[in-house]
């Protein structure tokens, strides 16, 4: 979910709409609005996407204070009565909240018995106990944070109250919320994106504070209401970031810029000698860790399989790879000294925090790598390298999952050299090749199209099979499909579908093969002629070193170690073109959330 309040002296309702749109990507099943004037407090909410909730607030909507939701459903289905914001029962307090209230119900009982809720929603509690602390004559301020302290969860919270529309009172914790100054008016908002129509001058809220926001100040409180001294930001985030241009989707336009990204990230990793230049801490870390433990969710999980690649075969350290919720409640025996890497494009998944606080605990050390500097993962943990992809917006992730890769094999050619490891792997040579073949894949939209069409059209599944760098790369197709087009897709290790799956191919049905791995190029490609002999239309992606005649898409020639970096363009192509043809919405797909940051 995320959330926005805006106070000032122009119109509120324009501004949090354009926020929200902003803030899609970290939900979009449910949203709305609450304007406050002096005529009293006005709540227009909407199932379903913004664009749904401005044709409801159509020209209606007066005031200059306000905030706005837009939701991903955790607690109580997404419908127009689950929609925030939510009001006390005497109408006075109306709130918006991200994150999960995780003692609501026994709060209700022990506080609110009497209280008859008016939606399913761990948020209504917030509100409602904040109206029966000021029934008990504390102030707003000494209510809200009353409230706050009791509860367990996380938490990004905006309050009005109609009885004084000058004020909009903030809460955080564990979620992320940055409050904004601009000129003659304050914003709040989620993620700083969501804001630059109005500034790029921003403040971070911390965990357990709240704020008291009005047009022309702001006061950062902890619970206990001692005053807090804050300075603020300019972000380098540039508005135009966050426009498609001319591109029909953001995912086609991330796609694209992949290329540039990876020169980008060559510049900022290297000093003027050419030389990869990290921080001499982070090498520290490194090379006193004895195994290397990547924790990640989703996309970056798999940029993580095979980074585990590159740290073990450049920088010859041990690595484990861990999905961030998995490794949360069932965590594996670790090493005597470990060194954590949590991978999010975001720097805000719930899942990846939660362990990230866990073994902080455990007084081990961690190392961020993110597209979003000053995300809760990145001041929580103790080193940071930035992916330097720029704003992704799309919901399925493309430039943030190669950008991870490539600062991996920075991280790793750094590690191997501190070890004084002989390696012929240069990062920074290997990548700019990458860029060009990239860019060479990229000019080839045409022929994805044409692809999509042979293989994925009518097609209720599809298989991914590769061995190597590439099983790590078709898993990461077959996610991509899946979440963009809802073919039901799956990645395989190129012998493990003979071992069941295989059972599920029929006549026609895609296996889309990749092969850019030499040493198992004539394994893998048994693997393919056993499913072509059961009927699979087979597509073939490989290499100028691997290709056999008839292949579908061959791929200039590029390191093995760093394959996905490219075998996963067409994939993305592929995934994109389908799901267009298919007429489904590519940038958001249903029920998913692009920042998740509930566990
Ligand atoms: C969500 C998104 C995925 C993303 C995953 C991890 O599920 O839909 O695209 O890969 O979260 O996100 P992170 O920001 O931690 O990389």
């Amino acid at each position: 979910c995320g959330i926005v309040g805006y106070i000032g002296n122009n119109q509120a309702r324009d501004i949090l709409l354009k926020g929200l749109q902003k803030l899609e990507y970290r939900g979009y099943d449910s949203a709305g609005i609450a304007l406050a004037s002096d005529d009293g407090v006005e709540l227009h909410k909407e199932k379903g996407r913004i664009a749904s909730l401005e044709e409801t607030v159509g020209n209606e909507g007066r005031g200059t204070t306000g905030i706005g939701h837009t939701r991903w459903a955790t607690h109580g289905a997404p419908s127009r009565d689950n929609a925030h914001p939510h009001q006390s029962l005497s109408g006075r307090f109306t709130l918006v909240h991200n994150g999960v209230i995780e003692n609501y119900q026994q709060l209700k009982r022990k506080y609110l018995s009497d209280v008859e809720m008016a939606s399913e929603t761990d948020t209504e509690i917030i509100v409602q106990l904040i109206e029966s602390f000021t029934g008990e004559g504390e102030t707003v301020d000494e209510a809200f944070r009353q409230a706050l302290a009791l509860l367990h969860g996380s938490y990004a919270i905006a309050l009005i109250d109609n009885e004084d529309n000058e004020t909009i009172y903030v809460g955080k914790n564990k979620s992320p919320l940055l409050v904004g100054v601009g000129e003659e008016s304050s914003v709040v908002a989620s993620d700083a994106m969501a804001m630059l129509h109005v500034t790029k001058e921003f403040m971070e809220i911390m965990d357990q504070e709240i704020v008291i926001v009005k047009k022309d100040s702001i006061q950062v409180k902890k619970l206990d209401g001692t005053a807090v001294e804050r300075s603020t930001f300019t972000t380098d985030i540039d508005e135009s970031d966050t426009e498609k241009g001319t591109y029909s989707h953001f995912m086609l336009k991330e796609i694209d810029e992949q290329p540039f990204v990876i020169r980008n990230i060559i510049q900022k990793y290297q000093d003027e000698d050419g030389d990869i230049k990290l921080d001499q801490d982070i090498r520290a870390a490194l090379n006193d860790a004895d195994r290397l433990y990547v924790i990640a969710a989703g996309t970056s999980y798999h940029a993580g399989l095979a980074g585990k690649e590159l740290m073990e075969k450049v920088a010859e350290k041990p690595t484990e790879v861990h999905i961030a919720s998995e490794f949360l409640y069932n965590e594996p025996l670790l090493s005597e000294n470990p060194l954590f890497i949590f991978i999010s494009q975001s720097g805000e998944t719930a899942d990846c925090r939660g362990v990230l606080v866990n073994v902080k605990e455990k007084g081990c050390q961690s190392l961020t790598i993110t597209n979003v500097p000053g995300s809760t993962l990145t001041r929580e943990s103790d080193f940071t390298l930035h992916t330097y992809a720029g704003p992704e917006i799309a919901v399925a992730s493309t430039k943030a999952y190669t950008a991870q890769m490539a600062v991996f094999s920075i991280l790793a050619m750094d590690g191997a050299r501190a070890q004084g490891i002989h390696s012929d792997f240069n990062a920074i040579s290997e990548l700019g090749l990458i860029a060009n073949a990239m860019e060479t894949l990229c000019d080839q939209k045409e022929r994805m199209e044409q692809v999509a069409r042979d293989y994925m059209s009518g097609t209720r599944n599809c298989f991914f099979i590769g061995r190597a760098m590439d099983y790590h790369v078709v898993q990461e197709g077959a996610l991509k499909l899946k979440e963009i087009s809802y073919i039901q897709a799956e990645g395989f290790a190129g012998g493990e579908l003979k071992h069941g799956t295989i059972a599920l191919i029929e006549d026609g049905t895609p296996v889309v093969g990749v092969t850019t791995q030499q040493h198992v190029n004539a394994n893998i490609r048994g693997n393919i002629q056993e499913v072509i002999a059961r009927g699979a239309n087979a597509c073939i992606i490989s290499t100028e070193a691997t290709k056999e005649e008839g292949d579908t898409i061959v791929l200039p020639n590029i390191n093995e170690l760093l394959s996905p970096l490219v075998s996963v363009v067409p994939l993305q192509l592929i995934s994109y073109y389908a799901a267009l043809h298919r007429d489904c919405d590519v940038d958001k797909p249903r029920n998913l959330a692009k920042s998740v940051t509930v566990e």
